[in-house]
């Protein structure tokens, strides 16, 4: 059993596609998470709490509901290295005529992360995922 163990390690380690024996610590985040299923579900989740929250629901009126979340979720995939190939419009095309304020920016991201916390991502996985979407701040926010 032991060597069955120590072939399949070694056999795994040595084949990209075989990645998640190693108890889930080399599986891709996109994978880990449960790819775009859950990341709609955060997006639906906070994009609802979005539109309706006084400081920033303004934005969102008029902007069909259901086309952003598939939007970020799409662009969402992709940056977190996921089979997506976001085709929407540019950060600073989306934003330039927002004047978006700093504090509105981590209001908003802020939803995103209860919605995770909410659909049960680890604070962990939580986190990488931010740390992809952070540096979208400098093309959002006005200067
Ligand atoms: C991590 C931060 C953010 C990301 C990743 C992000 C991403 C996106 C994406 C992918 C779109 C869709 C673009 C398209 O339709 O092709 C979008 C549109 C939009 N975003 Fe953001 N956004 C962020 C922050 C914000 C913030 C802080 C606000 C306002 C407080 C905001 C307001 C909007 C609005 C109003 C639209 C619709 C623009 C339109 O349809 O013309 N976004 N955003």
């Amino acid at each position: 059993m032991k060597s069955l163990s120590i072939f399949l390690l070694t056999t795994c380690t040595m084949l990209t596609g075989c990645v998640s024996y190693r108890e889930g610590q080399n599986v891709d985040l996109y994978t880990e998470i449960g790819g775009k299923e859950t990341l709609s579900k955060v997006y639906g989740l906070a994009l609802t709490r979005i539109y309706n929250d006084p400081v920033i629901g303004h934005y969102f009126e008029g902007v069909p509901k259901n086309d952003l979340r598939r939007e970020l979720t799409e662009q969402t995939c992709e940056l977190i290295g996921g089979p997506c190939d976001y085709e929407g419009k540019s950060m600073l095309e989306a934003h330039k005529d927002l004047s978006i304020k700093d504090s509105e920016f981590f209001l908003l991201v802020e939803y995103v992360q209860q919605a995770m916390r909410d659909i049960g991502l680890t604070y962990q996985q939580e986190n990488r995922i931010l740390s992809h979407l952070a540096p979208v701040k400098n093309e959002v926010v006005y200067h």
